[in-house]
């Protein structure tokens, strides 16, 4: 099915490609951030003026991956968390979240107007709302919380938007920005700093010891005093974040309308969202939603006619200029990771599970981890601490998540899947089948050439799907990605698929 507009993120459609050098050589510093995104690229920049001689490594260019992808929305108004926060954390640490997302927003704001980077920031307000009567006592909670912690909060069903809503949570002075221009702005201000990135760069080893990290690349090893992985799913899993965070894909439409542009950030508890955009001098609207667990949407293409189906029901469509996609990992209580990887740990830190909320938790990382490195006491620590349990706020996404797991891991493999001709496959086409008693992944192209490789994933062998839309392979257990010749997308697995001939 043809689907609308440019198949690419408009944020890397409308910034230049980076050409930063691949590592060749061994080399020292003082830390290694891996992984070139909103969180990486900040926290390597925060590192660096802090006097920390720092490197990023990017295993392709820098923010291509979710901050290129994103529909950056820069808010601390994060659906109804904080009526989930204040009960299951208590007041003290639902506090510590607010400040923490409110501090990157402002953080955000002063780095680019100091830095001089034109990255589109703009204040708006940010609304999530509802059109469900039943919903309306749960937002009027959610409005009570926010503001006994002193978040600019207000009850309203006054919302910009073409059709009534039941209720809204909104908040005052949140913002929206080009995540690209951003990120690479700082990453040459990082530059400029005496800071290095290093891109088509793997990490594939770690090993930390009593002094001293090292990261092992494709092409050489880097030694330094700390490791921060920033790689959105941790390429480096001695924390088992591969059994507690869940990935999820969402779509995003760049829209020019006929009628005038709703100026705020809107969501409702379906993740469907708006935001304007500028572009080129007029103002356009990113729409969000189509949400599903990575891997085990059967039609991908659906995800995308369901985002513009609504987006034309709800206003007057001119145009779609740009489709993409993106991908997002979920913690169990819903909120991140950022920290020390494992308790006992000296030099490793990690940062993931934005549920989400990428770009003012990857600020947030970057603030808490350049505090934890230099030694500087910060109250957010334990909030975000990676080792933290919280059995409470977890137990409902636990349960669910951990048996569709353990059913993919276990049935994907029994499943009984029928022997395929690949004869009989249309072009543009994919299956897996079974060959031998292995799952095979065959992908055959527009041109009838036939691509086959095992369809085991190689971080923990789930069995992939095929994901129409973005033509891809998907695992369905924690997220990995590949695509048709094979090659990971997306971690946690770092070794491509096997060919088979
Ligand atoms: Fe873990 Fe595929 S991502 S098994």
């Amino acid at each position: 099915m043809e689907l609308p507009g440019e198949n690419e993120s408009l944020w890397i459609a409308t910034t230049n490609q980076t050409n930063y050098p691949t590592l060749s050589k061994d080399i020292s510093a003082d830390a290694v951030v891996v992984g070139g995104g909103i969180a990486g690229i900040s926290t390597a920049y925060l590192l660096q003026e802090a006097g920390i001689k720092t490197l990023v490594l990017d295993m392709r260019r820098i923010c291509l991956g979710v901050t290129g992808n994103t529909t950056a929305k820069v808010t601390s108004l994060h659906d109804l968390i904080y009526t989930h926060l204040t009960s299951h954390f208590g007041k003290e640490q639902a506090k510590m979240y607010a400040e923490a997302n409110e501090t990157a927003i402002g953080f955000i704001e002063k780095i680019s107007k100091e830095k001089k980077i034109n990255c589109d920031f703009r204040r708006l307000p940010s609304f999530t709302f509802t059109t469900e009567e039943k919903e309306v006592e749960k937002f009027k909670k959610e409005v009570e919380a926010a503001k006994t912690l002193g978040l600019p909060a207000s009850f309203t069903t006054d919302v910009p938007l073409p059709f009534k809503v039941k209720a809204a949570v909104r908040f005052e002075n949140q913002a929206i920005f080009h995540p690209r221009k951003f990120v690479l702005g700082l990453a040459k201000e990082f530059v400029k700093n005496g800071g290095q990135i290093f891109e088509n760069t793997k990490a594939t080893e770690v090993a930390e010891n009593k002094t001293s990290v090292v990261v092992k690349t494709e092409k050489g090893k880097v030694t330094a005093k700390q490791l921060v992985i920033a790689s959105h799913f941790p390429f480096f899993d001695r924390g088992f974040y591969f059994a507690r965070l869940y990935p999820y894909r969402s779509y995003v439409l760049a829209v020019e309308l006929k009628e005038k542009v709703p100026q705020a950030i809107l969501i409702n508890l379906k993740q469907d969202s708006y935001r304007p955009h500028s572009y080129e001098q007029k103002d356009i609207l990113i729409a969000g939603g189509g949400d599903h667990k990575t891997g085990e949407e059967p039609d991908t293409t659906s995800c995308y006619t369901y985002v513009q189906d609504r987006v034309k029901k709800e206003f007057s469509v001119k145009n779609i200029l740009y489709r993409w996609s993106t991908q997002d990992n979920y913690t169990p209580d819903k909120v991140p990771y950022i920290g020390k990887d494992i308790p006992t740990s000296k030099r490793v830190f990690v940062a993931t599970g934005f549920n989400g909320w990428g770009m003012t938790h990857g600020m947030v990382s970057a603030i808490l981890l350049k505090d934890m490195i230099t030694g500087k006491k910060n109250e957010w620590e334990t909030l975000y601490n990676p080792s933290r349990i919280n059995i409470t706020a977890s137990a409902k996404t636990v349960v669910k998540e951990a048996t569709d797991t353990a059913k993919e891991l276990i049935g994907g493999k029994i499943k009984p899947r029928k022997e395929i001709d690949t004869k009989n496959m249309p072009n543009n086409s994919a299956k897996v089948f079974t060959y031998n008693g292995k799952k095979v992944a065959v992908y055959k192209d527009s041109k009838g050439n036939v691509h086959a490789y095992s369809a085991e994933c190689t971080h923990m062998g789930c069995i992939v799907n095929f994901n129409t839309a973005e033509k891809s392979w998907d695992c369905p257990c924690h997220g990995s990605r590949f695509n048709t010749d094979g090659k990971v997308l997306h971690g946690p697995a770092l070794e491509d698929l096997k060919k088979i001939e």
